[in-house]
């Protein structure tokens, strides 16, 4: 039945609007501007409901999923009160229902790890790190922990790993949370510190372009 509706034209539109989203949002602009059959990743995967959009709309050759599937306790999300996210502070089976979540992506997924069009990295992104070479990505979307040392590090190690030309994208710019727009500022010191580096943001997603 979800099947059939979701074949109805219009209808995922007519949804997002209900839902108050504008028809194309920030997300959909960003990865408009990403190269078709590209080579990428997304760190901070979750329940891979932004890597099956990727997939969607950009149509990439290889997408590298990596994401550590870990439950964590506060204080490591420095939670304020009444909010927490999605991936922390499940309580005692916190680690069982990342477990869970691993597997629903792998099955997602299922028929692209099988015909080598996903590769799925299980730990943290400065763990995996070393399992890419220096420019092989065209791009790379980060949207992991919004901490400043986090992005910081990730900006860090991952923009050697893009090709000249391409980009490090990512979410949680310009965003009040538990994290207190960090992401901005690790995000604007990077491109302060680069040479050549563009920075374009639309809401809450940027783009940092890697001069040729
Ligand atoms: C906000 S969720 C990702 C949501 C996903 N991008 C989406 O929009 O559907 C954050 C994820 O980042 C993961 N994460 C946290 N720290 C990480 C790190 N250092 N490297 C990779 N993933 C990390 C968490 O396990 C969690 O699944």
């Amino acid at each position: 039945m979800k099947e059939a509706l979701k074949r109805i034209p219009g209808l995922r539109m007519a949804v997002r609007l209900l839902k108050g989203q504008s028809a194309r949002d920030a997300r959909d602009y960003l990865f408009d501007r990403m190269p078709k059959g590209s080579v990428c990743a997304e760190i901070g995967v979750h329940k891979g409901q932004c890597s099956r959009r990727i997939m969607g709309q950009v149509k990439p050759r290889l997408l590298h999923l990596i994401d550590p599937w870990e439950h964590k306790e506060p204080p490591y999300n420095k939670p304020v009160p009444n909010y927490c996210p999605e991936w922390c502070e499940l309580g005692e089976n916190g680690q069982l229902i990342m477990d869970a979540r691993y597997e629903a992506v792998k099955k997602l997924f299922a028929r692209e790890i099988t015909a080598g069009r996903v590769v799925m990295h299980r730990g943290y992104s400065n763990e995996v790190v070393g399992d890419f070479d220096n420019g092989y990505f065209d791009w790379i979307y980060l949207d992991s922990n919004p901490l400043y040392d986090v992005i910081k590090q990730d900006l860090e190690l991952y923009y050697p790993k893009v090709k000249a030309g391409g980009f490090i994208a990512g979410d949680n710019y310009a965003m009040e949370g538990w994290w207190h727009n960090e992401a901005q500022k690790a995000v604007d010191e990077f491109v302060a510190k680069g040479a050549g580096l563009t920075l374009e943001v639309r809401e809450h997603q940027f783009m940092i372009k890697k001069p040729l």
